[in-house]
């Protein structure tokens, strides 16, 4: 059974249109902890579910897939860079193949060794994809697939024309107050929902709010979300964005 989830014999090479900056990581250590991360993410309920080369993860309910059909990176079209972080980078890509073929989500890859230097964000990318996995709501981004190569963790998630929050905000300079209004409204309403489902949101900034095309909120990025939290206790992490502290 250990040597089931070996990279060296699981290993996809990743789709080319996607480059890994960083080179095969090779070495003992990150090869026993990539195979920890691949075994994690597949016991971790109904996203698990193993394909032949590419292990494919998918959630067990939604309105695009409902058939349940597995993907993997060569079902996407790259179409263009949404964003970039420190965890990896945000594609625009068209789905070309399957019943949803044509539609456009946004994918978030993320590098296993990049996120594997640091235990806590091994922790942050776990809670990201359980909480995207769980929580359904109109105010919070869906997770659509979830899949993984050898190197990448990929979160297929729906896309949101209407961009950051942040951008609506640089372009208008201030908000009028019946448009704040609106936005702390449905912002209250994730936030909300999130606390009843026991998950902390600690990173809340206009740059993780999205737009869709009718101009509603979408929360997204839950990596710095702390789960089972109990009605009463409190958390004294110091976490978030420094510049909103
Ligand atoms: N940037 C990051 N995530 C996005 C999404 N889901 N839709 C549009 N742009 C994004």
């Amino acid at each position: 059974m250990a040597g089931m989830f070996d990279l060296e014999l699981h290993d996809a090479p990743d789709p080319e249109f996607i480059s890994d900056d960083e080179g095969p990581t090779a070495d003992l250590d990150t090869t026993l902890n990539v195979t920890e991360i691949e075994e994690q993410f597949r016991q971790q309920g109904p996203l698990g579910v193993s394909g032949e080369h590419i292990e494919t993860l998918e959630i067990s309910e939604n309105t695009v897939n409902p058939g349940k059909v597995k993907a993997g990176p060569q079902d996407f079209e790259l179409l263009k860079v949404l964003g970039k972080g420190g965890y990896g980078k945000v594609f625009q890509v068209r789905k070309i193949t399957g019943k949803d073929c044509g539609s456009i989500f946004a994918m978030k890859v993320l590098k296993k060794a990049t996120i594997m230097r640091n235990a806590k964000d091994t922790a942050h990318t776990k809670a990201e994809r359980n909480i995207l996995e769980c929580v359904k709501n109109p105010f919070i981004v869906d997770l659509i697939y979830a899949f993984q190569t050898g190197g990448k963790l990929y979160l297929i998630l729906e896309y949101l024309p209407g961009g950051e929050l942040f951008m609506q905000l640089e372009r208008e300079g201030i908000f009028m107050e019946d448009m704040a209004c609106f936005y702390l409204a449905e912002i209250t309403l994730a936030i909300e929902h999130l606390h009843g489902q026991g998950i902390i949101y600690r990173d809340l900034k206009p740059e993780n709010i999205l737009l869709t095309t009718q101009g509603h909120i979408k929360l997204t990025d839950f990596g710095l979300c702390k789960e089972s939290i109990d009605e009463g206790l409190m958390t004294h992490t110091f976490c978030g964005t420094i510049e909103y502290m």
